[in-house]
């Protein structure tokens, strides 16, 4: 089973992923956690030439590296591990790069971005997508004493449209399961919980 955690920056992903691992290990199921883009020794590599603010790097350009970090996530681990019957975790997935490089950079129409998607993925789609719905206000609020890099110094207009973005896909993904991330941590876990266990049989 495949679930992915989405969201903007500060939603509060990995805390929600930390709880949802302990939890499914308790229950007797094998789980495997990994951030996109990383998970490799490439897809580091490629993670920090993204990530550094001290580059430049062309929208379509950008699109491909994040897509090249995911395919080589997806071959190398992620098959492998779903096809061994463990559960895996992904801290962002493809609609990240939706959101990112469709919505906000604009790098190409939404439809091209799906077709990069497929390719960059394997043709694998997420089981659960748990959208962490912070609005922008509470993220930065959030985020205001952390140092930003490459994606995080990208301006305001450019996460509004990450945010539309990711509210567009939540409206119609049927997968995405929205969860309010402004509550107390336990209690956003308490709602992720409730979906899950329609799930774990
Ligand atoms: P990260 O530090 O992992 O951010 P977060 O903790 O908020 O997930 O950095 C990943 C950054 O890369 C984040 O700003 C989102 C961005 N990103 C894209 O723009 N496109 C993508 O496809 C992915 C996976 C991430």
């Amino acid at each position: 089973m495949l679930i992915t955690f989405e969201g903007i920056d500060g939603s509060g992903k990995s805390t929600q992923i930390s709880y949802l691992k302990d939890k499914l290990i308790q229950k007797g199921y094998r789980v495997e956690v990994f951030r996109e883009p990383g998970g490799t020794d490439i897809s580091e590599m490629i993670r920090s030439m993204l990530l550094n603010p001290e580059v430049d790097i062309d929208p379509v350009t950008e699109l491909l590296l994040f897509s090249s970090a995911r395919s080589q996530l997806i071959a190398e681990k992620v098959l492998p591990l779903l096809n061994q019957d463990v559960m895996v975790i992904l801290d962002r997935f493809y609609d990240s790069t939706t959101a990112y490089q469709g919505y906000g950079r604009k790098s190409l129409p939404i439809e091209q971005i799906t077709q990069v998607n497929k390719t960059a993925s394997h043709g694998l789609e997420p089981d659960i997508t748990f959208y962490l719905r912070l609005t922008l206000e509470e993220a930065a609020e959030r985020t205001k004493h952390v140092l930003k890099d490459r994606m995080e110094q990208s301006g305001d207009s450019f996460f509004k449209r990450v945010f539309d973005g990711f509210e567009k896909l939540a409206e119609i993904t049927p997968r995405f399961k929205t969860i309010n991330s402004a509550q107390e941590p336990h209690q956003t876990h308490a709602d992720i919980m409730k979906i899950m266990d329609d799930f774990l049989t």
